[in-house]
């Protein structure tokens, strides 16, 4: 069949740009309907980029082109070019330069961010402008070298009816603000900071604000603003208060100091994805930012910590120092991310963050490993930039920071983002300027290292041990492998930090040390140890690999109850549910270590009750598939349901006791979001949840009588999620009552759509038809993307058995709206694709059948570049698969 090709751009074509932008003038008439761009641009030649004859290349998207003039003069049809690929516009060098070597160069374009479905570029959301530009969208509200190594100084006027619009905001600070006597306003910004186009940022609307105030280590006064409807300000207290923590934390951390006289933050209701680090202009989905006990999780609090200081940290590590090109996007996300990683280490337990971490590396990044879209943190081409914001290169690209922190040690890490920051700030570098600064500041050679930027995949260790008596030596045998992913067979041996102890009977963890793995195979030998010890492997998930260790049962119960490191303590205890899912479903036979490591853990008094509620969170459907060859989605699912149901039955008197506990605990204090009130709550969500995989109508009755009882969201959440997959009255009575008290609020009914796309059982009714009847729902809106992900992701994501029905109607539903939102948002529809990533992989039928839906979906011609690119790779790598 032949259809349209998307083109390939990749990172070898990188050609400096012929122009540079030194200034940007941009005066906006807002206008919901039509508004109206005037852009002054100062040329200048770049003298780097090597050919002097090298155009100025323009991007546009979806513009009308009202005028072009060059130092005043309206520019003739003949004098540039439209090119064919896109809505580009092409000026030569010589035609710029004719009438100096400083080129001003004028265009007006118009456009109507109503129509803007895409919610790239300026758009309205409730009454409010808005804008994204992160990657490309900025080439929707001008045409502009759209690529992030053209620098710039921006001055922005925005005009706007003062009624409807009385806030206009952009970024850097406010130079003046005037009357233009017929009922429209003007404001005028300048930033003095050389920014790419993609951190440009205008919000105009009728908002409210918090104000607040930091002052900086060196006793800057910075005005901090947080921008939301008035109703909304109460819940905005939070993220100022983690605000001004994580502009502390910089300063103190990486030596790094806010340097504007204003930061301001707005919430969006209508946002494509978490948050955006706009210079000087942060902008947020309100459902990252908006936290109060009634309305967000324990959890909620922590993400909008940890988002928040994210994009504020992105000040520095982004936009001082920002991306040559699109392929170093790790560069910025991946360095932030363990920016982010180790602040939340500070306000929150460390052990528990980091297997939460873990958990995430290991069941999404892991998967992305071994599927269709596998790609290096620093990708070598692409179709659709928007599809490369991924984990490998976020949470895999921090793990690579992590591992040069622990290979350089703290003291010379710091020393090498000093130089880094030192060298490139105000410039767009790249990953290797990144890694040389560490080199250069630590004297490790690091070249080897350099390979977790270009080699895809996950490493596997395989570690086997040998314990000589006589001579009290243990030894520990390491050999490393990496997969073949998609367009790379053979891979190199890799640097690898592995963080290891040993566990010793009777005298706990001891000869804690750092393996530095850099061959196929070495061997590491301990001296003076006594008996043979267990040993303790990537503590700390010390790096992100796989390993493999032929450890016995006891071995592995011993680890869960004695090890000292939370990660360790929890692999092991998955590593037995692992085991246990195994033998049930291979004859049927019980594993006694997991009810050894389960009643140990219940009556585990002494470790943090958060670290518990983890070790007691059990694997998902997709983790539990991706360890299989060959994927049984049906058997997946019945033999988790019957392992949950048979450690529920066996343990029920002991978590029901454990869950008494944690409740009195809690009993007659205050609502607080301190730590160990937070672990308490998470306890007795866990064991909540767990009791009620073999529910009945006393485990109902105590979801019912926590829902009853609660003075937060959290113990709400808990009490709602543990019976989300239990038809019972008691169910019914919560779920109608939060639909009915939130049915008019956005992100609180979000929670209501989501729950219910995920259940899995519901009596005569099948998922698909109940998800579909949420699509028929009053209040659904197909324009919000935070509620169409909440049916549509939260089905996808988390309903193993509605997606995979046997009948293929779950395969339908999921193709139907990837169409359908794909029409209007493609970003936002690209992420459902995901579901599909393991379709080779599956028993016939639901490796037919899906295989079915994919070729339909690529048989349509009007595909977006975003979706086409991941359909076409899915199905390839079933091709692929298919050959070996
Ligand atoms: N740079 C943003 C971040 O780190 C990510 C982002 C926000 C984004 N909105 C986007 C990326 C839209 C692509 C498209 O956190
Ligand atoms: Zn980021």
């Amino acid at each position: 069949m032949k259809h349209p090709e998307n083109a390939v751009i990749r990172r070898s074509d990188y050609r400096a740009p012929g122009f540079l932008v030194d200034r940007v003038e941009l005066c906006f008439d807002l206008d919901p309907l039509a508004t109206r761009v005037e852009s002054t641009l100062s040329l200048r030649r770049n003298g780097a980029a090597g050919d002097v004859t090298a155009p100025l290349e323009l991007c546009g998207a979806d513009l009308t082109l009202v005028s072009l003039h060059l130092n005043g003069e309206p520019l003739p049809a003949s004098a540039w070019q439209k090119s064919g690929n896109g809505d580009r516009i092409i000026i030569a060098a010589a035609v710029l330069t004719a009438g100096g070597e400083q080129p001003r160069l004028s265009i007006v374009t118009s456009f109507n961010p109503t129509a803007n479905l895409a919610l790239e570029g300026l758009y309205v959301t409730n009454g409010t402008f808005c804008t994204q530009c992160e990657a490309e969208g900025f080439r929707r509200i001008t045409y502009f070298p759209d690529r992030p190594d053209v620098l710039s100084e921006y001055q922005v006027t925005i005009r706007a009816s003062r009624d409807d619009f009385p806030v206009l905001l952009s970024n850097g600070n406010l130079v003046s603000e005037r009357d233009l006597g017929d009922g429209r306003h003007e404001a005028v910004w300048h930033d003095p900071h050389k920014k790419p186009c993609y951190l440009f940022a205008l919000v105009a609307g009728k908002i409210d604000r918090l104000q607040d105030h930091f002052m900086t280590a060196s006793g800057r006064k910075v005005l901090l603003e947080i921008y939301s409807t008035t109703a909304n300000l109460p819940r905005c207290t939070w993220a100022m208060a983690c605000l001004k923590a994580a502009m502390r934390w910089d300063e103190e951390a990486y030596g790094r100091e806010y340097d504007l006289d204003r930061f301001m933050i707005y919430a969006a209701d209508d946002f494509n994805m978490g948050a955006m680090e706009n210079k000087g202009l942060n902008i947020f989905n309100s459902r990252f930012l908006l936290a109060d006990r009634d309305t967000a999780t324990d959890a909620d609090f922590q993400t909008v910590d940890a988002i928040v200081a994210h994009e504020y940290f992105h000040n520095w590590s982004g936009n001082r120092v920002t991306c040559r090109d699109w392929f170093q996007l790790s560069l910025k996300e991946g360095f932030t991310v363990f920016r982010e990683q180790q602040y939340m280490a500070t306000r929150a337990s460390p052990a528990v963050m980091r297997i939460d971490e873990t958990a995430f590396m290991q069941s999404r990044q892991f998967a992305q490993d071994a599927g269709p879209m596998a790609h290096p943190i620093r990708p070598d081409e692409y179709e659709a930039i928007d599809n490369f914001y991924t984990v490998t290169v976020y949470e895999k690209g921090a793990e690579v920071i992590r591992m040069l922190h622990t290979l350089l040690g703290a003291e010379a890490y710091r020393k090498g983002t000093d130089l880094y920051f030192a060298r490139h700030d105000g410039t767009a570098a790249t990953c290797d300027d990144f890694v040389a600064a560490m080199e250069e500041a630590s004297g490790i050679d690091l070249a080897q290292f350099k390979r977790w930027y270009s080699q895809a995949g996950t490493p596997q260790l395989q570690v086997r041990d040998e314990y000589d008596a006589a001579q009290s030596r243990y030894i520990l045998h390491v050999s490393q492998t990496m997969p073949p992913t998609p367009g790379q067979l053979d891979k190199q041996p890799m640097v690898i930090p592995l963080a290891v102890a040993l566990l010793q009977e009777g005298s706990g963890v001891t000869r804690e040390r750092v393996l530095n793995l850099t061959e196929k195979t070495q061997s590491f030998a301990f001296a003076d140890v006594p008996a043979r010890p267990i040993p303790s492997l990537l503590r700390a998930f010390s790096a992100p690999v796989k390993v493999a260790f032929d450890y016995g049962d006891a071995q592995l119960a011993a680890l869960v109850e004695h090890d000292n490191d939370g990660v360790s303590r929890w692999q092991a205890v998955r590593e037995l549910f692992f085991r246990a899912f195994d033998k049930l479903r291979g004859d049927g036979g019980a594993v006694a270590a997991l009810d050894h490591a389960v009643a140990a853990l219940l009556a585990d008094y002494a470790t943090d009750p958060a670290l518990i509620a983890h070790m007691l969170a059990f694997p998902s459907h997709g983790e539990l598939a991706d360890r299989d060859a060959e994927i049984d989605p049906a058997a997946i699912a019945s033999t988790r349901e019957e392992l949950l149901r048979q450690l529920a039955t066996t343990h029920r008197a002991a978590i029901i006791e454990r869950y008494g506990h944690e409740r009195i605990a809690l009993s007659g204090k205050a609502w607080s979001p301190d730590v160990t009130a937070v672990a308490h709550r998470a306890l007795a969500g866990t064991l909540l949840a767990f009791v009620n995989t073999a529910g009945d109508t006393e485990t109902h009755a105590l979801s019912l009588a926590q829902w009853q009882g609660a003075d937060n969201l959290t113990d709400v959440m808990n009490a709602m999620t543990a019976l989300r997959d239990q038809p019972c009255p008691e169910r019914d009575r919560m779920y109608s009552a939060f639909h009915d008290q939130w049915q008019h609020d956005l992100s609180m009914l979000n929670r209501w759509f989501a729950l219910e796309a995920g259940a899995l059982r519901r009596g005569a009714t099948s998922a698909v038809s109940a998800v579909r009847a949420l699509l028929a729902h009053e209040r659904f809106d197909s324009k919000n993307p935070n509620r169409v992900r909440a049916v549509v992701q939260a089905f996808a994501d988390q309903n193993w058995e509605g997606f995979h029905a046997s009948d293929g109607s779950g395969y339908a539903f999921i193709a139907e709206q990837i169409l359908r939102f794909d029409a209007q948002n493609p970003s936002l529809a690209a992420r459902f694709c995901d579901a599909f990533s393991r379709w080779y992989k599956c028993v016939e039928p639901a490796r037919a059948l899906q295989g079915m839906y994919l070729h339909k979906l690529a048989a349509h011609e009007a595909l977006s570049p975003n979706v086409r690119e991941i359909i076409e790779k899915t199905l390839k790598a079933g091709d692929t698969a298919a050959l070996r």
